[in-house]
């Protein structure tokens, strides 16, 4: 059985004040729905990670980071590797999230150097996959996935891939308001487990959790997440409100 497992990205969003009231209320709230076997995080930005994990220290929240960069240490002006995120707390790291991807220019060779990385230093790596809207439009959108998931996971054994977390996140839902429909959504994350059983066997594809991602808020949560192969979900904007994240916990019980 896998876990459901609920995810909020800040982004670049809080500050050095509303990142610990956020965090606080989150590991408050969750604490009264804890043994519901959720797991949770969340993904502040990377200054504020060390505040937030000594907020949530005494909860079942888990600290994620926005990204890491791959090299152990050294002339990388601006970077921050696996073990400085270990130091601080964090459990998690999401890898290839579409900002980085198409607002920064990742591509998929660096993503897999950021996961292995993460998975080298002892982090759990969500990595993000999803298509943009011209490339579903164009029918595309098994094919561009295909591609972030096989050169997302490129080198790993099957110990490696099963601490990998994946998320897919199709491009044209995100902060659009535009929500895949829940069948359009399963559709996807059965392609995604297929693809896994595919490139290692069906019980790690079985194994490893596939959450949605992309405008999803309390009036639409339960409803993604009765679906099969949708096991939890990466949350942006409701992520910043303390009452909409809890309800897209509660959820998820
Ligand atoms: P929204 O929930 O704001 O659409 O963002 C989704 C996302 O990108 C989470 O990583």
């Amino acid at each position: 059985m896998r876990k459901p497992f609920v995810a909020g990205n800040w982004k670049m969003n809080t500050d050095s004040h509303s990142s610990v009231d956020l965090a606080t209320g989150v590991a408050r709230g969750s604490v009264e729905l804890a043994g519901q076997g959720v797991d949770v995080a969340v993904c502040p930005p990377f200054v504020y990670l060390q505040a937030v994990a000594g907020a949530v220290s005494s909860s079942n929240v888990s600290v994620s980071a926005q990204d890491i960069y791959f090299e152990a240490k050294g002339a990388f002006t601006g970077e921050i590797n696996a073990s400085m995120l270990k130091d601080i707390g964090c459990t998690y790291v999401l890898c290839g999230h579409s900002e980085r991807r198409h607002v920064i220019g990742e591509t998929d060779e660096l993503i897999n150097k950021k996961l292995t990385a993460a998975i080298a230093g002892g982090l759990l790596p969500i990595l993000c996959v999803g298509e943009l809207q011209s490339e579903r439009e164009a029918s595309q959108t098994e094919e561009v996935v295909t591609r972030h998931v096989k050169k997302g996971l490129a080198g790993l054994n099957p110990e490696k891939v099963s601490a990998v977390t994946i998320a897919y996140e199709p491009v044209w839902a995100i902060g659009t308001g535009l929500t895949a429909t829940p069948q359009q959504a399963q559709e996807m994350h059965q392609f995604i487990r297929k693809l896994l059983a595919q490139m290692y066997d069906s019980q790690l594809a079985e194994e490893i959790r596939i959450l949605y991602g992309g405008s999803v808020k309390p009036g639409n949560a339960a409803e993604l997440m009765s679906k099969p192969d949708i096991d939890g979900v990466l949350v942006g904007g409701a992520s910043l409100k303390t009452d909409d994240f809890l309800a897209i916990i509660q959820a998820a019980t």
